[in-house]
Formats: structure tokens, sequence, C-alpha cells
């Protein structure tokens, strides 16, 4: 097959939350797709973003007394450990709040209001609670009141928690604002429309909805849509209604072009952020958008979870076709991920399995991929992370039936054959490999098709196979009689050739296991197929341990009350002013990675008393730029030309006045009213910019 040109996305998460296990699921389906398709030789493009406009998170920043861009950058900042620790190979990681969707957003609306058909853009005047002491139109969720049908308390502005009765807004009994508790107005605004139900819109995407590449029970779930519909007020209309855009000032979002303190509502913005994050990668490095989207082949798709169907079937679809762009190739839902047989999780919450927890208790990610993989089919279901079903199936799947494969033969051909391996297999063990290699274009096809469930489980027959051919031969049957060399060198060759082959098959799924076990087998692990035979094997090194129960009961537990601090420090008196922080182990420290650096530029900044803007040399060929809040203690002549010692390898964070690429240490006490007096850190002489300091 020739080459494909596949762009990819997730879902763009919320940024008003670290990821919940709902996010890591969604990343692990997609990562393993992706990983499989690169195995294939295929191009893929990969990215995803942090969805950073709307109401929410305006207000979630104003709470915590940031600006919104503080807010996003604060959450953005956390990403990277999440990603890492679960193998997850996104090309590219990007904002909504970046310039490029800023541009690709407002070009978009501009092609699809200034349409040579007529355009489908369009303004109707609207009523809408407005909050006058907080002096802004209130979204529906943050409008309560009694319900008009039950009478209960406390309900949110579109539908009752208790009755289940849905409504607007304004039909609520004594309405308040959840914001300020002040009783809203109604006030007229004049807002912008999408006109989806524009004769075009439906025709177009009737055909792009129901030509058959869409999951058949998504697709069917669609149809509806253009039939009936449920008003706000719950009556029903015929077909799809027109789709409100835009929103109005305060708003964190993009400005809508000629609608001075007109915002796009964060919907319209957020999916052209998959496009913005793709350009940012492909301009940074120094490729064509234009021409990558241009090109005919070009494949795109999108995972997404079943909540958010609607965004990317019907209007995700039609702003870029009626705006004159490539459309989806497919979107693929998959369903909710629930815990212990819990409850769905809260969208922004997530319970029951803390995806940071789980890595720092040491659980190896790998397991959580295999877990999810052999429960996730092509289906729009749910699936259940149960834990001790999580521990059979790893224990048993992974080390008993595949990792053991290797560990039986590894040992033999190390000691007895100095690690060299046949090629005369016997007739059996021939007819196995045979088998085995065999399976490669099915399991494929599974992958392909996102029915990992069903690619695991092929994996797995090939090898309870294998191991029925090791008790069929008994290696270590043979291993005590010297006249039966050649048969266990056969058994054992035929054992690691069947063991490479399956860890292809198995490398989207556990691509650091792969990586390992290319070391040892000495054989490309990134390729799906790959010619001829394993000629020797490196000594053989555990590849993974098993799960054990207390990690599952540590996971599990409930977090304590309090952090309580070591006995020792308890009793001596706050060093320095404050109590030391909770002890860590040398794996957390050597995450952080602190380089001298010279100071080979320091300059005020123009409006901020505190801060001074470092320009630091650490080795790397370019300079880093730096703002630190130490111009109560330094003037820019004390610094230029010395040596400290700044965090290296800190996610850039975007101030209001440029982007911070790291920190510089400095010393101060807990009290610094009582003490002040700032410190920065100063090597000895003769350290080097760009050495770790460890
Ligand atoms: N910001 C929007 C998406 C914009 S896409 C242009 C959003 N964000 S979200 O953070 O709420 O959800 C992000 C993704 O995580 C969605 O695909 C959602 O379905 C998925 N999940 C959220 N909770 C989930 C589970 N419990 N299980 C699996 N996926 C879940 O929606
Ligand atoms: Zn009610």
């Amino acid at each position: 097959m020739s080459e494909r040109k596949l762009f990819v996305t997730t879902a763009l998460p919320y940024a008003n939350g670290h990821f919940h296990i709902g996010h890591i699921m969604e990343y692990i389906q997609a990562d393993i797709w992706v990983r499989f398709q690169r195995m294939q030789g295929h191009a893929v493009n990969f990215v995803g973003a942090d969805d950073t406009h709307g109401a929410p998170i305006m207000i979630a920043a104003e709470k915590a007394g940031q600006t919104p861009q503080q807010f996003v950058a604060g959450i953005a900042a956390g990403r990277q450990q999440y990603l890492d620790g679960f193998h997850i190979s996104f090309d590219n990681w990007h904002s909504t709040d970046g310039p490029e969707n800023h541009e690709l957003a407002r070009q978009i609306y501009r092609d699809l209001r200034d349409r040579a058909d007529g355009s489908l853009i369009e303004t109707k005047t609207i009523e809408q609670f407005f909050d006058p002491e907080k002096n802004m139109f209130l979204p529906d969720r943050y409008i309560k009141g009694e319900c008009p049908k039950c009478h209960a308390l406390d309900q949110y502005g579109d539908n009752c928690e208790v009755c289940g009765s849905v409504y607007a807004p304004t039909d609520l009994i004594n309405p308040f604002s959840a914001l300020s508790g002040a009783r809203p107005e109604l006030k007229h605004s004049e807002h912008f429309f999408f006109k989806l139900s524009d004769p075009r819109c439906v025709e177009f995407l009737q055909r792009w909805t129901q030509d058959g590449k869409l999951q058949p029970e998504v697709a069917n779930k669609i149809k509806e849509w253009f039939s009936v519909r449920t008003n706000p007020d719950g009556t029903q209309s015929e077909g799809l209604g027109d789709w409100d855009i835009s929103r109005d000032a305060p708003y964190f979002g993009i400005e809508i072009p000629d609608a001075p303190g007109k915002y796009f509502y964060v919907w319209l913005d957020a999916p052209v952020g998959y496009l913005a994050s793709l350009k940012n990668l492909l301009d940074k490095r120094g490729e064509s958008y234009d021409a990558y989207m241009a090109d005919p082949a070009l494949e795109q798709y999108h995972f997404i979870g079943k909540d958010i169907v609607t965004f990317h079937t019907l209007f995700w679809p039609a702003m870029l076709h009626f705006s004159g762009r490539k459309t989806p190739d497919n979107v693929f839902v998959h369903g909710f991920l629930t815990v212990n047989n819990g409850e769905k999780m809260s969208k922004s919450r997530g319970t029951g399995l803390d995806p940071l927890k789980y890595l720092r208790l040491g659980m190896n990610a790998e397991w959580l991929r295999y877990y999810l993989a052999a429960k996730l089919s092509a289906r729009n279901e749910d699936i259940d992370f149960n834990a001790e079903d999580f521990m059979l199936r790893v224990n048993s799947d992974l080390i008993g039936k595949y990792v053991n494969i290797a560990s039986r033969a590894a040992g033999f051909l190390t000691k007895r054959f100095d690690g060299k391996l046949t090629h005369d297999f016997g007739a059996p063990g021939a007819a196995l490999l045979a088998d085995v290699r065999g399976a490669g274009d099915a399991i494929a096809h599974l992958y392909d098709a996102r029915e990992y469930s069903k690619a695991t489980r092929e994996i797995m027959l090939l090898a309870d196979k294998v191991n029925a051919y090791v008790d069929q031969n008994k290696p270590w049957d043979l291993a005590k009689n010297p006249d039966n060399n050649t048969a266990l060198h056969q058994v054992c060759s035929v054992l690691i050739n069947c063991f490479a082959t399956l860890t292809r098959y198995l490398a989207p799924v556990l691509p650091g296991l792969a990586s390992a076990v290319q070391g040892f087998v000495g054989m490309d692990m990134r390729r799906w197929s790959v010619a001829g035979d394993v000629q020797a094997i490196a000594p053989y090194q555990h590849l993974m341990q098993r799960v054990a129960p207390e990690q599952l009961e540590a996971l599990f537990e409930p977090p304590a009350q309090a952090d309580t601090a070591p006995a020792a420090t308890e009793t001596a008196a706050a060093p320095g002013g404050e109590a030391l922080a909770p002890t860590i182990t040398i794996d957390d420290f050597s995450k952080i990675d602190l380089r001298i650096a010279l100071i080979v530029n320091c300059e005020p900044v123009e409006g901020s008393t505190k801060l001074l803007r470092l320009t630091l040399d650490v080795g790397e060929g370019r300079t880093r730029n730096v703002f630190s809040g130490i111009a109560s203690a330094y003037t820019p002549e004390d610094l230029v030309g010395k040596h400290t010692v700044m965090v290296a390898n800190l996610a850039p964070r975007k101030m209001k006045f440029g982007i911070s690429e790291g920190m510089v240490l400095a010393a101060s006490h807990g009290d610094d009213k009582a003490h002040p007096g700032l410190y920065v850190l100063e090597p000895l002489p003769g350290a080097q910019p760009g050495m770790r300091v460890r």
C-alpha cells in the first residue's frame, strides 16, 4: 500500500482542570491508532490543544485572581507530564488562544458571511438574562431559580434536576444569578447565527452524515436531528435550528470581525483549534499549511467522546464545507469510561482513578494501555475500569502468556548457544512461526478499524498457541540431556522469533516494551512487518512486572485528609520561616533539570516594578528569555556577566510582557515582611553554562 497522509486529533480539553482518566482513555485510543498507522509507514500528524475560551474559564480565572491567559497557562503547564507518562505521541500541543486560531476562526467566519451565493450568517435580536451586578449576560447554567413545574428550589436555567423538565431560563420562578445572587434583568442583545436551517446546509449535512462513513449507531442518532428537535421550552420543531455563535462582552474568546464587543461562542472557535495546532506545528517545521491542506490525498480524522457529536458532525463539517475548506474524512466516537462500576464521571472532576497518582505509585502506563485496548471496540459504547479485572487481565495476558515466552527461551539461548539463534526451526516450529507471522494482515485490519479488543484477543490466541508448543516440547526437559541440543536450540529459536512478531503486533499498545524488546532481539520493532529472522539475542532483562494488589489498594485509597509533615519537622522550628515540603524521591528530584546559566543581559521591564528581564545562556546555542521577580533586590548591573542556576525544563509561561522560558533560583525567608531580602544563587567559580546541577 502506498503511504497515506493522515491528520489526526483528539477532542480539545477545556483548560479549566487537569486531565482525568476519561481524557487519558481518549488519548490512548487515538495514540494506539496513530502508532499503528506510523508502523505501516504512513505519515501522521497527530495534534491536540487546550480549549481555552468561554464563560466558565473566565469565571474560574476571576475566582483564582488571575487573568484568563494566566489561568490557562497554568493548566497548560501541567499537561506534558500526563502525555509523557502515558506515552501519548502527539506531534504538537497548542492552544485555542494562539494567534493561529484567532486568525483562522475569523477567516472561516468571513468566508461563511461573504459567500457569493448568499450569506450563511445572520443577526437576530434575542432576549437574555443580564446580571446587573456583574454587568454581563448570563449563560443558562449561571441562572438558577425555582422549577416552574415541580417548584423544586435552586434549579439550573435549562432543566430541572428533580423532575427532569426542560424549560427556558425565563420560565424559572424567582430567578437569580449564580454568580452574584442578583435578580437578573431581561435585556435585548443582537446575536449572530450560523444558518444551519438553510436548505444548502440541510442538504449537505444529510449527505455528509448519512453516506456510510460514520459509525452506524452515530449516523442513526443524527438522523433524528433532521426530523425533530427539542426547543429550550420543551416544544418540538422540525429540522435543524440555526446556531447562535456569538456572545457579548465580557467574554474570554475571539472577537467577531466587524462587530466590536461581540465574541465567538467557544464552540465556534474550539474545533478550529485543530487546524490552528496543525498550522502551528507545520509553521515550526517550515512547512506550508495551505499546501498540506490542499493535498487531495490528505485524510483528516477526529477522535471524540459521545457527548460532543453534534458539534463534530453538524456544525464543524458545515463550517468547513461552506467556508470552502476540506471536511473531515471521519469522526470516531467513543463511549465513556467509568471506574469500578461507578457512575459516569463528572466531566470536569472525573472521579475514581487519578492518572497522576497512578504514575506516582510507579504503576506501569502500559498496563493501562493494554487493559483499555482489551476493552475498546469501534462502537460508541461505555467501558468500565474494574480494578480486579485489570489485575487479572494484565497479569494473565501480558505476563503469563506473552512475556513468559521470552523469559522461558532466553536463558537457554544465552547459556548454551552464546545468544545465537538457529534458522533451522524443525517442521512443527516452522509451521507455528508461519501461523504467527501469517496473522499480521488480519490483526492490522482490526487495528485500522479500531477493533482493539478483537486485535488483542487474536494476539493472545497466538500466544496461547506458542505456549502450547512450549508445553509439547518442554525445553526444560530437553536441556537435561546434551543429546537434545539441536532440538533445544530449535525450540528456543522458534519461541524468540514468535515473541518478536507478537511484540510488533502489540507495539501500538505497548511502545515502551517494544523498544526494550528491540534491544533484546536486535530487530526493528517500529515496522509492522520486517523480513528475516532474529539472529541473536542480548541477555534477557526483566521486561515487565506483575500488577500487585497493594498498588491497586493504594490507587483507590481516598486521599489523606491533610498532608502530615514528617515527625522531625513537627518539632524542629520551621527553618527559614517555612516548614519543609513533603518528602520526595530521587526520581521526583531528577525531573527538575537545573542548569548553570550565564546572565548575558538584564533589563528593567517597562510597566513592572517587580520584574527584571534576563537573557540567559544555557549552552544551547541560543539564549533564553526569563522574567524574574527580583527587581526589588538587584539592578541589571548587579547581574550581567554573573552565573546563576536556572530551572531549564519548566514549561514556557506566557506572561503579560512576553514568554518566560524558565526560572532563576533565589533564596528568601518564608516571612519576607519580617525578614526581607532576596538572594539569587551563584555557583562557585568554574561552573560553565549548560552544566547540570544535581
Ligand atoms: N472542550 C470540549 C471539546 C472541544 S473539541 C473541539 C470538551 N472538553 S472536555 O474536556 O469536556 O472533554 C474532552 C474529551 O474527553 C471529550 O471527547 C469527552 O467526550 C472526553 N471525555 C470526558 N469524560 C470522559 C469519560 N469519562 N470517558 C471517556 N471520555 C470522556 O468537551
Ligand atoms: Zn422540577
